[in-house]
């Protein structure tokens, strides 16, 4: 697995983390065997306060954005390790496409089945570089442009780089019949200058998998993309805190801090 593809083990290790707690936000059964003690080395090497925290509001989140969507044709882009196909009560007809680098697919679909995994939709896992040509191996898969999507973009906008995420935005965009949905994850511009941030930008770079860009105004990255934004939260927000960030929300603009943003659009 390369550098990138490797900080999924490193989600998976805080999903397997969360899962273990008595006040768990989610569970997710496999992610402790598909983390792996790379996983865990990771999950502990990029420790910093509120990640963890973080990571499992991220899971959260999107898990109710799935939870209160009506559509039945779900892609999770940069899935990684993500075992939502399993762990989540899908409604019935959900047709969910996974995309992901080949290398990790291909390790995915090697441990599931080991794992005797069973798939709560039907499910296709794709691999392809999201920075490519990468909406033909969907079609290919099955996937309708004619039917409104549900995109899930999950800790993956920062490591691309800036250009090819707002280009990845802007095509999911320019793929989504009316009714579509897009949710994900954006991180601050601040994450990437606040002195707290500079121990754990240096270990992902020296990991080979740095984070690349990060924006404080995510509305407009979205907008600019061509998608109407439904909403964007910071963690301890109400949406955003599930009882499990420690601080007050930090108002929008302050600088200083590293700060994370979750977002819904619709096309
Ligand atoms: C931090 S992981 C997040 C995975 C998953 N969404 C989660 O939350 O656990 C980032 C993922 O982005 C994927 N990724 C990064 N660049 C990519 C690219 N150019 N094409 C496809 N996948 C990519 C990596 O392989 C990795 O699985």
């Amino acid at each position: 697995m390369n550098g990138v593809s490797a900080t999924a083990r490193w989600t998976a290790a805080a999903r397997a983390d969360e899962t273990r707690r008595d006040d768990a936000l989610f569970t997710d059964a496999l992610a402790g065997d598909l983390a792996g003690p790379e996983g865990v080395a990771r999950y502990e090497r990029y420790a910093n306060p509120g990640t963890t925290e973080f990571l499992a509001i991220r899971t959260r989140y999107l898990d109710e954005v799935i939870g209160r969507s009506s559509l039945t044709q779900v892609v999770l882009v940069a899935a990684g390790l993500d075992t939502r196909s399993v762990r989540l009560a899908w409604p019935s007809g959900t047709v969910l496409y996974e995309l992901d680098q080949a290398g990790l697919i291909d390790e995915k679909e090697k441990r599931l089945a080991e794992l005797g995994a069973r798939h709560a939709c039907e499910r296709h896992a794709i691999g392809t570089d999201l920075t490519g040509p990468w909406d033909e191996p969907l079609r290919a898969a099955g996937w309708d442009p004619s039917v409104p999507t549900l995109w899930i973009v999950e800790g993956l906008l920062f490591y691309l780089p800036e250009n090819d995420a707002r280009t990845l935005l802007a095509h999911l965009e320019s793929l989504s019949a009316p009714g579509s949905v897009l949710a994900g994850d954006l991180l601050s511009h601040q994450s990437m200058v606040s002195e707290f941030s500079q121990e754990g930008l240096r270990r992902l770079r020296e990991d080979g998998c740095p984070w690349l860009w990060g924006t404080d105004q995510p509305e407009d990255v979205l907008t600019e993309a061509g998608w109407t934004v439904r909403e964007v939260k910071v963690p301890g927000e109400e949406g955003a805190s599930f009882d499990r960030w420690p601080w007050p929300p930090l108002p929008r603009g302050t600088e200083g801090f590293p700060m994370n943003f979750l977002f819904t659009a619709s096309a």
